[in-house]
């Protein structure tokens, strides 16, 4: 059984967290995502359409120094009972706008400090839109991560680079850690796309139009994936057999109730 503080406390991180639960690293900071005045924030779903081009970035406040930003794809459909992850995009070079800019927010119009590359910094990975299969998951999760990369040593930037170049299977944190950049998320985000569906079960890449090895348009066994890569194995309230951020709350809630009950 899970000691009641730690589990009150994943429950108060998670609920805060601006990066999908269970999603490691995470981070309470909002990345401001919006595509062409849409606001991609919280969750919130948005077309396929919509987002076919790289968003403007922003944070509330103005930044110090240079970053970078990771958005991976949770939700790829997959042939094993887990589904994959593909990175979306990695661009290095981004730095604060001097400054603020009117944009719309999922709390409405709000003036902050837009990522600009200025130096022209050439995508680590060019940025593919959100293009999700008929295939279960139909609903997926795009997180963004904005990273601090000032006074990066030349071994980082090959750990980025490296990992940039395979997009399948794209693990955020292992890929962080071999850079050393593990505790330098400054913001997160996350927001969603969802085929329409119906789900199709065989038949190649899901009835998803024009499905590259890099949109993880996989043949498939017609496997209906519940388990998220995002939710990371170390986490506390995610341990055991329990994945999915859902279930993870549902028994962090019963384990307060149990222990107020005095279970
Ligand atoms: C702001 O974004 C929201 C959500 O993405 C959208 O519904 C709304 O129309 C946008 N507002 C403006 C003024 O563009
Ligand atoms: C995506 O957003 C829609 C609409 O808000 C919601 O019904 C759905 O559960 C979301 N999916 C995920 C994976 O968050
Ligand atoms: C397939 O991809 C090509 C090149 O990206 C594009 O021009 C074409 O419109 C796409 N076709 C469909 C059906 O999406
Ligand atoms: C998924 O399963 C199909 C059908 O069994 C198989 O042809 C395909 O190679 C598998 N794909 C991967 C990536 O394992
Ligand atoms: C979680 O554990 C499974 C099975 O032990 C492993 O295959 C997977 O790579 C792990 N995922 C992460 C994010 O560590």
């Amino acid at each position: 059984m899970y000691s009641p503080s730690l589990v009150l406390l994943a429950t108060v991180a998670g609920a805060l967290a601006r990066t999908p639960a269970g999603f490691e690293p995470s981070s309470n900071t909002q990345l401001i995502v919006e595509y062409n005045n849409i606001a991609a924030m919280n969750g919130m779903m948005i077309s396929k359409e919509a987002s076919s081009k790289a968003p403007r970035l922003a944070t509330a406040e103005k930044l110090t120094g240079t970053f970078a930003v990771i958005m991976v794809d949770l939700d790829i459909p997959s042939n094993t009972s887990r589904t994959n992850t593909l990175l979306h995009w990695m661009q290095m070079g981004l730095t604060s706008a001097d400054r603020a800019t009117m944009l719309n927010t999922t709390s409405g119009q709000n003036m902050a400090f837009v990522l600009e590359n200025r130096q022209n910094t050439p995508a680590a990975a060019e940025y593919i839109g959100p293009n999700p299969p008929a295939r279960n998951p139909l609903s997926h999760r795009y997180t963004e991560i904005l990273v601090n990369v000032d006074n990066l040593q030349a071994a980082s930037m090959n750990a980025l680079a490296t990992a940039a170049r395979t997009r399948l299977g794209f693990n955020a944190m292992e890929v962080l850690m071999r850079a050393g950049l593990q505790n330098k998320v400054v913001a997160g985000n996350f927001f969603n796309v969802t085929n329409p569906g119906p789900a199709t079960g065989n038949g190649g890449n899901g009835g998803g139009a024009n499905r590259t090895s890099t949109d993880g348009g996989r043949t498939n066994t017609g496997t209906t994936t519940s388990a998220r890569p995002g939710a990371s194995n170390t986490s506390l309230i995610n341990a055991g057999a329990v994945s999915g951020a859902q279930p993870a709350l549902l028994l962090a809630l019963a384990t307060l109730a149990a222990v107020f009950l005095g279970f």
